[in-house]
């Protein structure tokens, strides 16, 4: 009895000291209870450009595994990337409810208050609803088309991305708007730097969605980026842009989160 109890303890020591040193992984917090609806038709093609401003979906790498969260989950802005596992809770719905069906999808879109409808019968978004407005194709995965919405119990998970994280550089001389997209493990950005081969680190701030700016002239520069994402891992681009960039380029990187 003993020595089974030292070996548990052992174990859940060394299972301990493993999880400390992950680094990158999301802690899932449980399940929690809301509600979603579909946008955007058949084809996906109403959820492109949205608000966390990743343009067309296919071509920023999201597909049509995608979502438009509610005030109380968009958090203006800070939670687009972040991805989330959404069941059908079949108990409470079994007529629209597809049973024993998940599926992941990434934030990036925002699902406006519609104050003129009451929040359960229209306004499904106002606050402080917890609300997915799915892409369809998304949706039907755990839905019946008919039910039009359905209740379900989510949490955040880790995102899993195909290659590296993406930097678009808009904007004009003294005004970079770096779209920062295809971001995996926490998937949503907290802070955000840039630094020029003739400056030091600048600071970015959020203007909107995924879309951070700096006010510098970095015109002919190499430029490297400071990412943290919103679990507070930091990850360092080292001159991923080559001096000769243009506003308009996209720019991949090697390591991803
Ligand atoms: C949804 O995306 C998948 C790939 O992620 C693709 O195979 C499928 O054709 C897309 N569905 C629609 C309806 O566009
Ligand atoms: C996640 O869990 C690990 C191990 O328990 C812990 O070290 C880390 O601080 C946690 N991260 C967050 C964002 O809570």
């Amino acid at each position: 009895m003993e020595k089974m109890s030292i070996v548990l303890a052992l174990l859940v020591s060394l299972g301990f000291f493993y999880q400390s040193n992950q680094v990158a992984a999301y802690n899932a917090s449980g399940w929690t209870k809301g509600h979603a609806t579909f946008y955007g038709g058949s084809d996906a093609s109403g959820t492109m450009g949205g608000a966390c401003g990743y343009g067309n979906l296919y071509s920023s790498g999201y597909g049509n595994r995608t979502t438009a969260l509610s005030s109380a989950l968009f958090n203006d802005g800070a939670s687009c990337g972040q991805c989330f596992k959404i069941i059908c809770d079949y108990k409470s719905d079994p007529e629209w409810c597809i049973k024993g069906k998940s599926v992941t999808v990434t934030a990036t879109n925002y699902c406006p208050p519609n104050y003129d409808e009451s929040s359960d019968n229209g306004g499904w978004c106002n606050p402080p609803l917890k609300h997915f407005d799915m892409a369809q194709v998304a949706w039907e995965k755990i839905g019946i088309y008919k039910g039009g919405i359905i209740p379900v119990i989510y949490q955040r998970v880790s995102c899993k991305k195909h290659g590296g994280v993406r930097f678009t550089i808009n904007g004009k001389n003294y005004f970079e708007l770096v779209l920062i997209s295809n971001v995996g493990g926490s998937g949503a950005i907290k802070a955000a730097s840039i630094k020029g081969s003739k400056t030091g680190w600048l600071s970015m701030s959020r203007n909107w969605g995924a879309n951070w700016q700096s006010n510098s002239y970095l015109n002919g520069q190499t430029l490297s980026f400071k990412v943290t994402t919103d679990d507070g891992v930091t990850l360092l681009f080292t001159d991923i842009v080559s001096s000769n960039w243009e506003f308009g380029q996209t720019f991949s990187s090697k390591v991803q989160f």
